[in-house]
Formats: structure tokens, sequence, C-alpha cells
């Protein structure tokens, strides 16, 4: 049986994971209270944990209620203003867990009425399920409706234990859902190191992961590849991955989200968090770390072969105008602005040339008005 994560103080790994959720919500909730064509906002957290740690530090389902305050309880006001209506739905297996996060939301809610806006009741709506096996809360008419909804905005955090949650089936779901952006835990080492086993084979078909048994701290980013290469290959769809190392094991997290904006946001959470590949919290390409005579902060193993990547692909036509070149650097794992740099390098170096509406924007993509490379 798992280790019960809130019965001790969370390890500096989880206040990692944890710091993503919230990073991440906070890029999220309020480009979805924005969204004109959304009506209503769901959040949802379906391994919620009791609320804390043993020393009082906020788990998932307190971070995801702080983080929709925003400050001096802004979005507060913008839900109001934009006559949204904001859907907390919570779910913990175990009874006494349940129990306890139910307690730790109340006062939490009532304290937050209390010191900041001084409502009676507040504006956002907060549902319980009651301990629910996740995977049957997808048999639920009501959860498939919103969840097939466009004009419902989801946010689906599944901070699961291990890996068995996030099936094939699951994972398809959530792809497939419109309006829909999710995050998920899974311990990847596990797969990595139970990859014959009959129970693990259960969930993942491990044949389709080459493991490279040299090369441990690679597991997450395989794991990752395979969920891609399940996403229906007609479909425009943008997943990324972020590695956790703790002690000898490599646990991690991977963002969905069918909306190029939304990984913008993620990548550059984990670029923040990674300087070097945007990706681990262990140096996953054996970089000089900086600080160190051979940092290179535009340099780095990472950045080099995207950059080079897309340099081959101007070169040989495949990639052929801004759009697809900005999207395509967003795939691979890296922000937009590498792509605008090869462009630059290119033109200097009068190998190509740009027609249409010049520009070298590379944030807010879905927004930038689109040009053609000619080659020279
Ligand atoms: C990693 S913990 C979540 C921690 C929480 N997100 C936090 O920040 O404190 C996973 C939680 O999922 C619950 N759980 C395990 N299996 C479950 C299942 N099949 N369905 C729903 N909840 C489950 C566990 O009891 C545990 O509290």
């Amino acid at each position: 049986m798992a280790k019960d994560i809130n019965k001790d103080k969370f390890p500096e790994e989880t206040k990692l994971k944890l710091s993503i959720f919230a990073e991440c919500f906070r890029e999220w909730f309020p480009v979805f209270i924005h969204n004109p064509y959304i009506k209503e906002v769901y959040i949802y957290d379906f391994f919620a944990g009791s609320g804390k740690d043993e020393e009082g530090t906020f788990g998932s389902p307190l971070i995801l209620l702080n983080e929709a305050k925003g400050a001096d309880c802004q979005y507060c006001k913008q839900v109001i203003k934009n006559n949204k209506t904001v859907h907390f739905v919570f779910n913990e297996k175990e009874k006494l867990k349940q129990k306890k996060m139910i307690e730790n939301i109340k006062s939490y809610m009532n304290e937050c009425l209390s010191v900041n806006c001084k409502a009676v009741s507040c504006i956002y709506h907060y549902e319980n399920f009651n301990q629910m096996e996740f995977k049957d809360i997808f048999q639920i008419d009501k959860f498939q409706f919103i969840l097939k909804n466009n004009s419902c905005g989801k946010f689906i955090l599944l901070d699961q234990y291990g890996f068995k949650q996030v099936d094939r089936d699951i994972f398809l779901q959530l792809v497939n859902a419109p309006k829909t952006d999710f995050i998920f835990f899974i311990s990847s080492s596990f797969i990595r190191r139970f990859k014959e086993h009959p129970y693990t084979k259960q969930y993942f078909d491990t044949e389709q992961i080459l493991f490279d048994e040299t090369k441990p701290k690679e597991c997450h980013r395989l794991i990752a590849q395979y969920y891609k290469n399940i996403i229906p290959s007609n479909k425009e769809y943008y997943l990324h991955h972020f590695t956790i190392q703790k002690g000898a094991n490599y646990w991690g997290l991977i963002f969905g989200t069918n909306h190029s904006l939304g990984m913008e946001k993620f990548l550059k959470i984990c670029w923040n968090k990674d300087e070097l590949s945007g990706e681990s919290n262990c140096n996953i390409n054996n970089d000089f770390s900086k600080g160190t005579l051979f940092y290179n902060e535009t340099g780095t193993v990472r950045k080099q072969e995207v950059e080079s990547d897309i340099r081959s692909k101007i070169l040989s036509g495949e990639i052929s105008n801004n759009i697809g070149g900005l999207k395509y650097a967003l795939k691979k794992g890296c922000l937009p602005e590498l792509f605008t740099l090869v462009v630059k390098q290119l033109e200097a170096e009068k190998r190509i040339t740009r027609v249409g509406n010049l520009n070298y924007s590379s944030t807010n993509i879905h927004r930038v008005e689109q040009y053609k490379i000619n080659l020279i």
C-alpha cells in the first residue's frame, strides 16, 4: 500500500510538484474566466488527499482554492463581472482523509470569507464526490456531459499514487474533451522497474516503451512519449512532461492541452524551474550547470538539439511559415522564441526571406499573423 502522503511533512519533491500544480492553475484560471465562449468553469481534483500535510502546508485542494482568489480577490470580482459560474469538485477515496479534507476546506473558506470579501457565502461552488473510486467518476452521466461540453472549461488535476489510474482509455477521454487541460502525476520509475510484471502490463503496453537501462533519468520522458503516441495523429494536441527525481526514483508530471496558449504557459513554468531543459529537477541531459565555467544559457543540450532540428526543417521546406515553426517548437518542449531565433539567424546568413505579415512575435501564437518562409 502507498505511504499516506498527508501524514508527514511534504518532502521537497512533493513541494515542487505542488508548486507546478499551483503555477499551472494560476496561469489557467484567468484565461478561462475571461473566455467569452465559456459559461461554466469546472476545477476537478480527483485525488485530493486531506488538504494539508502534518505541518499545515497546503495540499492540492487548498492550493487550488487559494489560487482562485487572485491578489486582492481580483478573480472573485472578475468571475462576478463576467457572469461565470465556477465549480470546484473534489474527490478522495479514503473516508478519514475525505472527512479531514472537508473540515480543512470549510475552515479555509470560512476564514477566507471573514478576512477577504466578508460575504455570507463564497461565489465559488464547491462539491464533493463521496469517496469515489476514480475510474467510476467517468461513468457518471453528469460528469460525461460536462467533459464533452464545449461551453464548460475544465481543469483536471490527477495526483494519483503510482501509475494505474491514467490508463489509455482515461487519457484518450481527456485528450478528446474540448476546453479541457489536465495535469497528472505518475511514478515512472515503477513502470520501468516492473515493466515485465503482468500487473504493470495490465495498464501499459510496456513493449512499446524502449527503456534504456543506462539512462534511468529518462524514464519519465519515455512514458510521456508513450502517451504522445496514443494521441490520434490527425489531432492538434500538446503534451509536455516534467521529471522529478527523488533519490533513486523518477516521478513525473504530464500536462495536456489542445490549445497552444495552454502549452506556452505550461512551458514557461517548466523553463523557469529548469533553465537547462525545461523538463526536470535533475539536469536530465547532463548539461554544464549554471555558475560553472562552461555553462552557456543559450547552448544547452536541449536548446541546441531543437534549434538544429528547426533549422534543418526550415531548410528542407518542412517548416514553411512562422505559425508551423512556432507550434513545432512548442511540440518539442521549447518556448516558441527558439523558432524566431533560428529565423533571425537564417535571415542574417541570407538563407531565407520572409513574405507576408512580417513580425517576430513569439508569444500568444494563436494570435500571431502568418508569414511565409522562402528559401534563397
Ligand atoms: C498522492 S495523494 C494526493 C495528495 C493530494 N493531492 C495533496 O496534495 O495532498 C493520492 C490520494 O488519492 C487517494 N486515492 C488513492 N486511490 C484512489 C482512487 N482509486 N480513487 C480516488 N482516490 C484515490 C489516496 O487516498 C490519496 O489521498
